[in-house]
């Protein structure tokens, strides 16, 4: 009994075992150079408060969030009175500029010797780095002769972290006056982000019983590529450490906007930050638009990206519908912006954007009718003329710039790359297992980018929580990720939703990356995207399974660019057996092997103080014989990639 219990044990894993035998011709796709994309939109302050460099928070007094919605109701919010001063929103003029019309005034009482002033909070914070450079600046109405004096201040020690002093000289009738600091560095670097900014008026006996007015406050730290008016830089950096060949942009939902009037509109993005009046948001706060059209594509080209620009087409997230009878002069503002970012300088637009430091046009890939049209009861109207008002007007202008249609299938018949949809997929975990053959009967009618996807809920929960962001969802994204990349011939690419949200603000959804102050959370999609776009391939290879089918192990392979062989595998609650894997004409004896693996699949990562990253990618040299070699998995759940 005993002897046969070990043969019967020992047998099993050998009737099971997988192998795999990769073709080096005869796939079916070949695959874009974009299978690996991003979206960028306004969400939680993955702009404002994000990405975008600006560090205080509500600089110019162009609203707030109310309980979670995004308000045009004025507010000293984030800002706090120092030394007896009074803070309040004031709307006398003359205003710094039409486009904000709203300052904050700074009442000083009759009996002030002391110095004055306030501070701000930033976006939960600031950091503070000693080998960085700093710039802080505003816009001044009144009279005031003497120092200011701008530092960043430890909120938990009250320690002054810096120095930076502008001599101010001017008076009410003169107006606005801009002030602007020298660049400063800190006189050390924080490991927390509890920290305030200081603006301090050192002669505040001569502004006793006087007013002065504020706005476009800014405090910047240098930024990616020191572009002004730039990006932070760690932010940026992991994007371009991420690899991704694609984004679109401005959105999204952000672009579509709450309400009437309030959708994205482009011209209001750009120039002086003086003529940018801001507007609120769909997803809580109201956008400053400092990082503006001209800002999203210069770090396009800072990274390398292709752009996926997405116009607005008459239908605000509220439900309501721009009518027929009315939506031409939308159709002219996508012309417009058209024309902004791609004509030259000889037209009006063309001519504006070289006004504004851009001489040559933008490379534009794809523009994108809207978004999710089939929301918001937007769904008939768009069939029924919003996407051929759009498509028929940009055709006439660009006859090769390929169109997207948010519905699927795009409206009136068009197919092929005139067919071109987006699919936004959010599901559970086990919904995203499953997906990974649901592009192997996809009409090949309509190209598709899968412009937003994530795995939202563990296993197979369909309500709750939507925050966590398992390995064990990772690997199910992975497997997707492998559906589509095995239908490259209809799958365009990919973009996982959202991009980036603030730690603070949004602790409980999915995001690639959650930023603080100080630091940045790569989740464990973060990293399944990193893995496979820097894996990504040219062209399909067939492969042939033996000894099991797909689940729990599922595979892809592709040829790169390099001619190496890649075969992407995912194990997901699977065995720890050996997988044996030939390639079949090849004589190699080594392989690169990249495996991504976490403690468990219910293992997370998190904040530095919360647990950090535990998911860990290696990279070792396999040792085969004559193009084969046995793979090993060494827990139930990992993602494997092998290049031969
Ligand atoms: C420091 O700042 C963080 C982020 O705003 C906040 O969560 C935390 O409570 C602060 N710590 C202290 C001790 O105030
Ligand atoms: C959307 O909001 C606008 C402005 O508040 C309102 O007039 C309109 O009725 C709303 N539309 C729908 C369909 O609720
Ligand atoms: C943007 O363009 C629209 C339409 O041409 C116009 O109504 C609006 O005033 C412009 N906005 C700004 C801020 O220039
Ligand atoms: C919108 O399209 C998506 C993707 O095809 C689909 O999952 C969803 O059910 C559609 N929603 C509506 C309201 O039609
Ligand atoms: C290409 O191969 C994949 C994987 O076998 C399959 O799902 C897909 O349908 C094939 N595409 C075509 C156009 O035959
Ligand atoms: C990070 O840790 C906090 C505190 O333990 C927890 O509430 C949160 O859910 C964790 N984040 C993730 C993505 O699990
Ligand atoms: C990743 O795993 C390797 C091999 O187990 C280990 O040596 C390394 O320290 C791990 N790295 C991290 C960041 O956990």
């Amino acid at each position: 009994m005993k002897s046969l219990a070990v043969l019967a044990a020992a047998a099993a894993p050998l009737a099971s075992a997988l192998s795999l035998s990769v073709a080096s011709t005869g796939g079916n796709a070949t695959i874009t150079t974009n299978q690996y994309g991003l979206l960028f939109e306004e969400i939680y302050n993955s702009g404002d408060g994000g990405l975008y460099g600006e560090l205080i928070r509500n600089r110019a007094f162009q609203g707030g969030n109310i309980n979670g919605v995004a308000t045009l109701d004025r507010t000293t919010d984030y800002w706090t009175a120092v030394n007896g001063v009074t803070l309040a929103i004031d709307t006398s003029t003359p205003a710094v500029s039409t486009s904000l019309p709203y300052q904050m005034r700074m009442d000083v009482p009759t009996d002030t010797t002391d110095a004055v002033g306030f501070y701000n909070e930033g976006f939960w914070g600031f950091n503070i780095d000693s080998t960085k450079r700093y710039i802080t600046s505003f816009y001044l109405r009144g009279t005031y002769h003497g120092v200011v004096n701008c530092y960043f201040q430890d909120a938990l020690t009250g320690d002054q972290l810096s120095t930076v002093s502008l001599e101010v000289s001017q008076t009410a009738g003169q107006g606005w006056v801009q002030h602007m600091s020298a660049t400063f560095m800190p006189t050390t670097t924080l490991a927390y982000p509890n920290v305030t900014f200081y603006f301090m008026f050192e002669d505040g006996a001569s502004l006793a019983g006087e007013s002065l007015y504020f706005n476009m406050l800014s405090v910047f730290k240098q930024t990616y590529d020191n572009r002004n008016n730039g990006l932070r830089e760690d932010m940026a950096t992991a994007l371009a450490e991420l690899g991704a060949k694609w984004i679109r942009l401005p959105g999204g939902s952000n672009m579509e906007g709450p309400y009437p009037p309030y959708y994205w509109k482009w011209n209001a993005t750009i120039g002086s930050l003086l003529n940018r009046p801001g507007r609120p948001g769909v997803w809580g706060d109201i956008n400053t638009d400092g990082f503006g059209i001209l800002e999203q594509l210069q770090m396009t080209i800072d990274l390398g990206l292709e752009v996926v620009l997405a116009v607005w087409d008459g239908l605000y997230i509220n439900d309501s519908i721009i009518s027929e009878a009315d939506i031409d002069p939308y159709v002219d503002q996508a012309l417009n912006l058209l024309e902004f970012l791609l004509g030259d300088t000889s037209t009006t637009y063309g001519a504006l954007r070289k006004s504004l430091g851009y001489s040559n046009p933008f490379t534009i890939s794809y523009v994108e009718i809207g978004n999710e049209d089939n929301i918001s009861n937007g769904e008939s109207s768009y069939k029924a003329y919003r996407y051929m008002a759009f498509y028929t007007a940009i055709r006439a202008l660009y006859p090769d710039l390929p169109l997207v249609s948010t519905i699927n299938p795009a409206p009136s018949g068009l197919t092929g790359i005139d067919g071109t949809i987006d699919l936004h997929i959010y599901e559970n975990e086990a919904t995203f297992v499953n997906l990974f053959n649901t592009f192997d009967q996809a009409s090949r009618k309509y190209p598709v980018f899968v412009g937003e996807y994530a795995a939202i809920r563990t296993g197979s929960h369909t309500s709750g929580q939507v925050g966590v962001q398992t390995f064990g969802m990772a690997c199910a994204e992975a497997i997707f990720l492998l559906g589509c990349e095995r239908n490259a011939d209809v799958i365009i690419g990919t973009a996982y939703g959202a991009l980036f949200k603030e730690y603070n603000e949004e602790p409980g959804t999915v995001a690639v990356m959650k930023h603080t102050a100080n630091e940045i959370l790569y989740s464990m999609s973060y990293y399944v995207q990193q893995l496979f776009g820097a894996n990504v391939g040219t062209q399909t290879l067939p492969v042939t399974a033996t000894g099991a089918g797909f689940g729990p192990v599922y595979w892809s392979a592709v040829l790169n660019a390099d001619g190496q062989t890649v075969l992407k595998m995912v194990n997901y609650a699977g065995t720890t057996n050996p997988v044996t894997v030939t390639i079949e004409g090849s004589t190699a004896t080594s392989a690169t092997l990249y495996v991504m693996s976490a403690p468990s699949s219910a293992s997370v990562n998190n904040l530095s103080g919360l647990g950090g990253t535990t998911s860990n990618i290696t990279t070792s040299t396999l040792t085969g014989t004559a193009g084969t070699f046995s793979v090993p998995f060494t827990s139930g759940y990992q993602i494997v990639v092998l290049v031969v």
